[in-house]
């Protein structure tokens, strides 16, 4: 058997001809350790510096939330879709969450893969 999870990368596992790529795909998650429940904020995520070319680009990122004490997780949070050349993966989300936990951002470059990073978040 084998998991999609299993192919994602995360910068502390990468090996091998991945590691020499975790600093240019793994995303840079900017927010806040704490926010105050329902209320918004800002999540700000960079990839990179990375190439932006047909053939070589970050092509999407996307938000995910590990809710404390949900029965069925990730929330899906956002995806956004980045044109090659014309896009850049710097990205502004405003976001609001109601309990306490971890946001994942994950990030797809076409000849390197996904990419994976994570933050916790005290909501109170
Ligand atoms: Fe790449």
């Amino acid at each position: 058997m084998s998991y999609l999870g299993d192919l994602i990368y995360k910068p502390e596992k990468a090996v091998g001809e991945a590691a020499g790529k975790k600093e240019t795909h793994t995303p840079k998650i900017k927010a806040p350790e704490k926010v105050k429940a329902g209320e918004p904020f800002t999540v700000e995520i960079e990839i990179g510096p990375h190439p932006n070319q047909a053939v070589h680009s970050i092509r999407y990122v996307q938000l995910f939330f590990k809710e404390e004490g949900r029965a069925f997780n990730p929330i899906h949070l956002a995806t956004a879709m980045l044109e090659p050349e014309y896009a850049d993966p710097k990205l502004v989300f405003t976001i609001r969450i109601k309990k306490s936990g971890t946001i994942y951002a994950l990030g797809y470059c076409n000849l390197h893969g996904l990419w994976e990073s994570s933050v916790n978040i005290k909501a109170e």
